[in-house]
């Protein structure tokens, strides 16, 4: 059976990037590996002049570019999409209401529809009063928003976007995306504590000494300087990603898998974080330095970055968690641009035995700490490290590692978009942010954003400024050092 109803998916900035890189690719792949084949009529709304035609080719080539092609592709391009040009002016979007009504009447569509805003931040709120001035907040069938990352460029900003889609839809016609809850491993972080009582039962502040999250990125601005200039760390990566990387480890068990409960559960950690200070933060820009041996200019060489422009490109910090499990536990974060490489982890350190017995020269402890860590990304999977006696004597204890490799034992982790999509056409709303999440999470950072902080610089290519272990207190520096 078909898992989704019959609709009409409608992109809006249908001629951008997110929709030829992500969105034409992911929707094919729901139609062809996730059996959904109503998820097949997509109408593209942009402000470009462009013809059905010019959209079904570009279709094409993003289908092409994604490493499909043949007959499928082609039929597909030919008979369920279509393209219509608006100024995103509200009589504009009448005359989308009336094309729309004509498509579902030529296809014999229930009326059931998607609007997916893949546009350019400074577009959503206009856009979401003239959908609703239109009377396309609501049709004859179901109505779903999605809306694309950044909600709001900090708390008061978030508030009044979610205020405005409020006017108009009901928070379970929205989805917010944030696309690290589509990841697989993300998701996998809830069957890892909560399938598995071998840890959930040691998560938590008696046997866990300190939690550190690394986003690392090899890669700089690539082409968004001008977004990233006005954004900064926090906005890109920490107020979003890792905010939800947190909530995950860190949150109580929800009373079922279900939408709410779990995104009450996540809403309890967030609001549980203590305020955050000025000293367990440090800020970093990176400077020309060698990536993969490679030379790579410094941030500010950037032609589209402002000139002195001080935005962070790198952040680590200490965070508190002042509820019954995590009292006492520090968390540490780091997410960088120009860092050595690619990489996400989750490391969860465990305390060291109450009382050692095994000492080697000097009389100190050869006990190492229990420590499991999650790679979200590239190399997924997990470790955990234990002691063991090294054979022969004297008695000398090593860490070692216990690996599962998800490329091991399956064959291919589907896309976060295609995740993120099925969803949004089976209306699960449990990977997407809800109203009140965004906006604790801007209230944790929005103070923050407005603290005039320091910030070091560092080569690109290096792991942040030097000064990041002595200021956050890390007591042997990071576990996660991946070479
Ligand atoms: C995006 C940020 O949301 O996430 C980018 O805007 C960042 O700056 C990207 O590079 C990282 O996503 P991923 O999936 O590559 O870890």
């Amino acid at each position: 059976m078909d898992p989704v109803d019959p609709h009409l998916f409608v992109i809006f900035g249908a001629t951008g990037d997110l929709t030829q890189r992500k969105l034409i690719p992911s929707i094919f792949r729901v139609m062809t590996e996730d059996g959904a084949a109503a998820a097949h009529n997509l109408l593209g709304v942009s402000r470009s002049a462009w013809s059905d035609d010019d959209f079904r080719q570009y279709t094409n080539q993003s289908l092409h570019t994604a490493g499909y092609d043949g007959s499928l592709v082609d039929e597909w391009c030919r008979e369920r999409v279509f393209y219509h040009q608006t100024e995103r002016r509200a009589t504009d979007l009448d005359s989308l209401r009336e094309r729309i009504d004509t498509i579902e009447a030529e296809l014999g569509l229930p009326g059931n529809r998607v609007f997916y805003l893949a546009l350019p931040p400074a577009a959503f709120s206009s856009t979401i009063d003239q959908l609703g001035q239109a009377g396309l907040a609501s049709g004859p069938g179901w109505t779903r928003l999605v809306v694309e990352k950044p909600f709001g460029h900090d708390q008061a900003t978030a508030h009044q976007l979610n205020d405005q889609i409020h006017t108009y839809f009901d928070e379970h016609q929205v989805y917010r995306i944030d696309h690290y809850l589509g990841k697989e491993t993300v998701q996998n972080l809830l069957a890892f504590r909560f399938a598995n009582l071998l840890f959930e039962s040691a998560w938590n502040r008696d046997r866990v000494e300190a939690i550190e999250i690394t986003v690392a990125e090899n890669l700089g601005t690539e082409g968004r300087a001008d977004y990233y200039d006005n954004a900064g760390v926090i906005r890109d990566m920490v107020q979003n990603h890792i905010t939800q990387l947190i909530s995950l480890i860190a949150m109580e068990g929800p009373r079922a898998f279900d939408a709410d409960d779990i995104r009450s559960e996540k809403v309890d950690v967030l609001e549980s974080i203590s305020p955050i200070k000025a000293e367990n933060v440090v800020y970093g820009q990176y400077q020309a330095g060698l990536i993969d041996g490679e030379p790579v200019p410094a941030y500010r060489d950037d032609p589209e970055v402002a000139e002195g422009s001080v935005t962070p490109t790198f952040v680590a910090m200490r965070l508190s968690i002042a509820n019954w499990r995590w009292e006492g536990v520090p968390v540490f974060v780091r997410t960088g641009k120009r860092l050595p490489r690619k990489t996400t982890q989750i490391a969860v350190v465990f305390r060291r035995p109450p009382v050692c017995i095994f000492h080697g020269v000097q009389d100190e402890c050869t006990s190492h700490h229990n420590v499991v860590i999650l790679t979200l990304q590239p190399n997924e999977g997990f470790e955990v490290r234990f002691d063991i006696k090294a054979p022969g004597s004297p008695l000398t204890l090593v860490s070692q590692p216990l690996r599962f490799d998800y490329d091991e034992a399956f064959a291919r982790l589907p896309d976060a978009y295609q995740t993120l999509i099925l969803d949004v056409m089976e209306g699960d709303q449990t990977l997407f942010v809800r109203s009140d999440e965004v906006e604790t999470s801007w209230a944790l950072y929005t103070p923050l954003l407005e603290m005039d902080l320091p910030v070091l610089p560092y080569p690109a290519g290096s792991w942040g400024p030097d000064e990041v272990n002595e200021r956050l207190g890390l007591p042997n520096g990071w576990i996660m050092r991946p070479e």
